[in-house]
């Protein structure tokens, strides 16, 4: 039996610090807290831990200062595999969040530990087929690691599959010089989709983006507003496959690697999936619901890279089963308060699937 395949992410890690007050602080004013916890947060870590609850093996390429070793144990015990998690001099990055009684929030990033350059050069294990990033890092380590992954022989000597969550969104120029076409999967929301076109497209952005030829009649997603987004976003990134998060509507993904794409002149056609029906009826709390959704979705490209061992390509049914756990577990962390620890198991997230 060949070893699973493992993803690494080159991420954050932060101590996020929930400070209970009855209403945000003002200017000038002081106030007391009446309650204080420290959790593990940082987007890296976060779907380092879907990753590993949707079944698949992580490798979490970090830096914590003193103050955090006790989150790289916490991750570890979540099943990410964290010895290329360094400690260095600076403090762990640090998010400072007010919780009014009302729920309404105000958070201080302190980007800490996940700001320092690491001295040690991007490299995989020789079972590493995906490599999953953020954007609370230095942008510099990111593109390393795309480049250092176009540059690697993945284990069936294709290249390694390279995912990119671009959260919090990069600059306008950032966006410009990034190497997309690099780039296999890019999962962003609504609102970073439209961002993205904006200034990918700069002068050409047409402000009426709903142009009626692009609507090709497939009434099942048409009335998406993402939709044309989408579709513009894709013609100016034509090699990336492009998952869009829709909050409580789903999920829409373009995807022209798939075979059947590819052959010249066929329009692109979407694929989209409603959101999870709730227990419950509402959502609690979205937080760490893209996290979710993007480690699952990570985690599901792997089972299919190892089922297929690289030879088979891609169809738009393995596409819609890696969205449909995708969707039913990003729909269970916001059945839960909390971030990290409501991202659900794979076992959990299939039997409401079954
Ligand atoms: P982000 O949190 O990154 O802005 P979204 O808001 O698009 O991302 O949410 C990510 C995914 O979480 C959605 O695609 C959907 O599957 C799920 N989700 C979010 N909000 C809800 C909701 N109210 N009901 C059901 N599912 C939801
Ligand atoms: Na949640």
């Amino acid at each position: 039996m060949t070893e699973p395949v493992r993803c690494l992410i080159r991420g954050s890690i932060n101590v996020d610090e929930y400070f209970q007050v009855k209403n945000i602080v003002r200017p000038g004013e002081t106030i007391s807290s009446d309650g204080l916890e420290k959790k593990t947060g940082g987007k890296g870590a976060n779907q380092a831990v879907a990753v590993a609850r949707a079944g698949g093996i992580v490798d979490l390429v970090g830096a914590v200062g003193e103050d955090g070793v006790w989150t790289r144990k916490y991750l570890e015990e979540c099943g990410v595999d964290v010895k290329e998690v360094e400690v260095v001099k600076e403090p762990t990055g640090r998010a400072l969040i007010q919780v009014a009684q009302d729920g309404e929030n105000s958070i201080v990033l302190f980007k800490g530990a996940n700001f320092t350059v690491l001295p040690k050069k991007p490299s995989f294990y020789p079972r590493t087929t995906h490599l999953l990033l953020q954007n609370e890092i230095p942008l510099s380590e990111t593109l390393a690691y795309i480049h250092a992954a176009a540059a690697a022989d993945g284990p069936n000597g294709h290249r390694i599959s390279t995912t990119f969550n671009p959260s919090p969104m990069p600059s306008d120029e950032e966006l410009k010089m990034f190497p997309w076409d690099k780039l296999d999967w890019l999962i962003v929301n609504e609102g970073e989709a439209e961002d993205m076109y904006k200034v990918l497209a700069g002068d050409k952005a047409e402000t009426e983006v709903a142009k009626a030829e692009t609507i090709r009649g497939s009434d099942s997603y048409a009335h998406l507003s993402a939709y044309p987004i989408v579709l513009k976003l894709s013609s100016l990134i034509p090699k990336t496959n492009i998952i869009c998060t829709l909050g409580a509507k789903g999920v829409l993904a373009l995807v022209p690697s798939l075979q059947e794409e590819s052959e010249k002149g066929k329009p692109h056609e979407p694929i989209f999936l409603p959101a999870a029906k709730l227990q419950g009826g509402v959502a609690v709390d979205t937080t760490g619901a893209g996290d979710t959704f993007a480690g699952y979705a990570v985690a599901g490209l792997m089972k299919l890279s190892e089922r297929q061992g690289g030879g088979r390509e891609l169809t738009r049914e393995d596409v819609r089963e890696v969205l449909r756990r995708c969707v039913q577990a990003a729909g269970m962390c916001v059945e839960k308060p909390g971030a990290n620890e409501s991202i659900p198991y794979g076992r959990d997230v299939d039997a409401r699937l079954a």
